[in-house]
């Protein structure tokens, strides 16, 4: 090994670790997109992401990892602090560009009652989610074929909408718990 190389790993043993990266451009904007289709926010949910500020710092819901990706989403109807169930409500439609966040593992949206509108064809591009909560709501349309892209999806909630059609088998079949 050269000098160089060996330096490297030595500087990276004593160095801290960097500091968590701010949000990145494509998840703020996907993120602000996504808030845009949402035309009443009774419960003040989506009040603190606001343009200027960072959306893995200071926005309620979000979760990002070192490098300033968004891995989880969380607005679930049903908040649940020490003490307190609070429950709360959203109108609008999904953007299609939720679809860029595609560092997503997790996206919590259940229990909003009033989200409405077709799941967008495009969340087949979230190949990293584990877990999808969108029951609860007035989701309509089917579920999209491209729901077989998602090869890592642990959890599927869907039930308490207003889907037709069937569900794909690929879904269904190969990812055990649709609900
Ligand atoms: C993201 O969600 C997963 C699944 O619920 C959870 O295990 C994990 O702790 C969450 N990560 C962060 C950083 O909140
Ligand atoms: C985000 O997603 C939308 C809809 O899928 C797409 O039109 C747009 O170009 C995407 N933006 C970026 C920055 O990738």
């Amino acid at each position: 090994m050269e000098i160089y190389t060996l330096s490297l790993i030595f500087l990276s043993l004593i160095l801290p670790p960097l500091p968590s990266q701010a949000c990145h451009h494509i998840d703020h904007q996907s993120l602000l997109d996504f808030k845009h289709k949402i035309t009443f926010d009774p419960s003040n949910l989506l009040q603190s992401w606001t343009p200027q500020t960072d959306c893995c710092k200071s926005w309620n819901g979000i979760a990002c990892n070192s490098a300033g990706r968004v891995i989880n989403l969380t607005r679930s109807g049903l908040v649940s602090g020490d003490d307190f169930i609070l429950d709360t409500s959203m109108s609008g439609t999904l953007s299609p560009s939720l679809s860029n966040l595609t560092f997503l593992q997790l996206l919590d949206l259940s229990n909003l009652k009033d989200l409405s509108g077709p799941i967008p064809p495009q969340f087949g591009k979230l190949s990293r989610l584990t877990h999808l909560f969108l029951d609860s709501n007035k989701f309509s349309g089917s579920i999209p074929v491209t729901f077989r892209s998602l090869s890592r999806l642990q959890k599927l909630y869907l039930s308490n909408n207003m889907f037709n059609g069937e569900i794909p088998s690929v879904v269904s079949n190969s990812n055990g718990g649709v609900n």
